[in-house]
């Protein structure tokens, strides 16, 4: 027998069994068996209401360790903070009813009931919770904030929650290159378990060609779980020449489509005087004057004849 026919045997043998089962219930609450959540997130407990027909929910409770986190009674809410149904707009007629937790505490770790009936029959099933803590992405800001004179000294804070263990924070600048040794690391553990950490970097003369500072949050076993960058907030520098460059900038822009059309109308109006003189001459004027326009004409250019061939062979 092959394994593909022996698995089909068994998958059936299950499921005869399960229907056997659910042949004495006409309702099932089928929840996920584990999940797993992280400190400072939201968590979802699965569990959803199995009927061979549509089903009117009645009620729904959900506990941990006999307090409970959730009620929904004939048409009523009672929920904890921080625990509701994960369906936004849960009503009775959704099966889905999953719990969700809102800002997951180490302490919600372990064993949840969640109790259902409904107008075909009741259930009642589990699911546990298990919670990790991570590094959330670091916060950073610096002292002084804003307005940093060239070569002063800056302090710049990189700060995280949220692990496990202690964990370490990292620094470097824009060019990779790592300034850890200088930074001063303080961890703390918090009430609720996980480590909340502040470095403080203080850079001696900040100089606006190296701005961008970066600072990255490892875990006990040195893997990154978070980073962050930080730009340092120089003063604006020469200030007023850059106000005069943008005026004189703002002048130039409108001055010189007004030089252009000028200078073209000047243009035009010179074209057409000389054209209706020379046209008025020559209306009075033979042909044989008229070479002798063209080299008065010629003549009123001197840089334009002394650049002729003919002159410069005659300087030579
Ligand atoms: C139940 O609702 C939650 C929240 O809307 C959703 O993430 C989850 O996938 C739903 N479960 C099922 C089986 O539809
Ligand atoms: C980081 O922590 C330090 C020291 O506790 C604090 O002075 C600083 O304001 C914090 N920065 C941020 C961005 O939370
Ligand atoms: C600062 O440097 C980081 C890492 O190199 C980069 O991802 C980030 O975009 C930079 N930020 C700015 C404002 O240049």
């Amino acid at each position: 027998m092959t394994s593909a026919t022996s698995f089909l045997i068994v998958v059936i043998h299950l499921a005869c069994i399960r229907s056997g089962d659910s042949s004495e219930k006409f309702v099932n609450l089928e929840c996920n068996e584990e999940s797993h959540g992280v400190y400072g997130q939201q968590s979802l407990l699965q569990c959803n209401v199995k009927a061979v027909k549509k089903v009117t929910i009645l009620t729904v409770t959900w506990k941990r360790v006999e307090a409970l986190l959730l009620e929904y009674n004939q048409d009523t809410f009672n929920p904890t903070p921080g625990f509701k149904f994960a369906e936004p707009s849960w009503n009775k007629k959704n099966t889905n009813v999953s719990l969700l937790l809102t800002n997951t505490k180490m302490a919600d770790t372990g064993e949840y009931t969640c109790m259902v009936r409904t107008d075909s029959g009741d259930d009642t099933a589990t699911t546990s919770l298990s919670v990790t803590a991570k590094y959330i992405t670091p916060t950073m800001s610096s002292i002084p904030e804003t307005n940093i004179e060239e070569n002063t000294g800056v302090t710049i804070f990189c700060n995280s929650t949220g692990g496990q263990q202690k964990g370490s924070i990292r620094w470097f600048d824009q060019f990779r290159n790592d300034w850890t040794r200088s930074a001063e690391l303080v961890a703390k553990e918090t009430e609720d378990g996980p480590f909340s950490l502040s470095s403080k970097f203080k850079v001696q003369k900040a100089t606006s060609s190296s701005t961008n500072y970066t600072c990255e949050v490892l875990n006990v076993n040195g893997a990154v779980e978070g980073m962050a960058s930080f730009v340092i907030q120089f003063a604006p520098r020469d200030s007023g020449r850059k106000a005069d460059k943008l005026d004189s900038d703002s002048t130039t822009n409108w001055l010189a489509p007004v030089v252009v059309i000028g200078s073209l109308i000047i243009g035009l109006l010179a074209a057409l005087l000389l054209f209706k003189r020379r046209s008025a001459r020559r209306d009075h004027q033979t042909d044989t004057r008229h070479d002798g326009d063209v080299e008065a004409e010629v003549s009123l250019c001197p840089g334009l004849n002394s650049d002729s061939p003919q002159d410069q062979r005659n300087s030579l």
